[in-house]
């Protein structure tokens, strides 16, 4: 048994997404697949297209002792060890700072970050008892850069990526590892999902509107984000960067700390001329 294949693995978000493309594909590698979501229809639907072992739970991630009870009766079910924990449920809201509504701030700060928190403290014990298993927390390549009109996301995914690597340095010596993922545009309902006010350049008047051109920008699909999150895990990486956007942004913002949206503007004029 490798450290990853044949564990059990919990995924929070596993109702749409990565987070379902990442059970299936778990799934198939012989992982029973503990899976979270606040949306039961898409847990559902997850769950009926895998085959082995499964447990599902209806949970908000913002619920820290709804997700403390969940951890509780993961360990119960567990037919193989703990292997791999996702935390990776999150949300968006497109709006700028200036005319920003703080309860959809506050919205995405507790789901991307605090959802995180409440479930690698609640996993965590089982993981340092065991000796061994995986954290693995959602960030974005907007962890690595800021874009305009996306702040409390922004904010929020460079928490977990902070989070992320303080855990990691903290886990030194204890058996358990912790990485952070950092995808670039993929191709799921993240913006369908998402709370809008207003985009950056006002092209968009509402979310299907906004959600029909991301499903023109996003180039990875679910199921290639899965698998590169899954092989960089096995790999033991500890930052995994998903697409060749998010590659290319993390090169651009260590080349040019300040200057790098300067740059992104230029060549997202010279895509949208096409
Ligand atoms: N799609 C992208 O381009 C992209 C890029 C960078 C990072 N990410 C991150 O990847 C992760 C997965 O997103 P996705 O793209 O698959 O989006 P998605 O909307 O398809 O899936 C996200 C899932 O999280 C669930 N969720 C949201 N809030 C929840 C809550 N409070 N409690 C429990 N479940 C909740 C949703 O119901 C949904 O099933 C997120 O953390 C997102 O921020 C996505």
């Amino acid at each position: 048994m490798s450290s990853v294949n044949g564990r059990t693995a919990v995924i929070t978000g596993a109702g749409s997404g990565i987070g379902q493309a990442t059970a299936r594909r778990l799934a198939r590698h012989g992982c029973p697949v503990a899976l979270a979501d606040w949306n039961e229809d898409g847990l559902e639907e997850t769950a009926a297209s895998i085959s082995g072992p499964v447990m599902t739970k209806k949970l908000d991630v913002r619920d820290r002792q709804g997700v403390m009870a969940f951890a509780a009766s993961v360990k119960e079910w567990a037919p193989q060890p703990l292997g791999l924990v996702f935390n990776n449920a999150g949300v968006t809201v497109l709006q700028g700072v200036a005319d920003a509504s703080p309860e959809d701030d506050q919205w995405v700060l507790d789901v991307n970050f605090h959802g995180v928190v409440n479930g690698v403290t609640s996993f965590l014990p089982i993981l340092l008892e065991q000796r061994s298993g995986v954290i693995v927390n959602t960030s974005s390549v907007f962890g690595l850069v800021g874009f305009p009109h996306q702040s409390a996301y922004c904010a929020s995914k460079f928490a977990v990526r902070g989070y992320t690597e303080a855990l990691r340095h903290e886990l030194r010596g204890t058996g358990v590892r912790a990485a952070v993922v950092h995808p670039g545009g993929v191709k799921t309902n993240i913006v369908s999902n998402a709370r809008f006010r207003a985009d950056f350049r006002g092209d968009h008047q509402d979310v299907e509107s906004a959600a029909r051109e991301f499903a023109t920008i996003a180039r990875t699909s679910p199921e290639r984000a899965a698998k590169i999150i899954h092989e960089g895990v096995e790999k033991q990486r500890s930052r995994i960067r998903v697409g060749p956007d998010a590659v290319a942004l993390d090169l651009l913002v260590r080349f040019a700390p300040s200057r790098y949206y300067d740059i992104v503007e230029r060549l997202e004029g010279l895509v949208r001329r096409g």
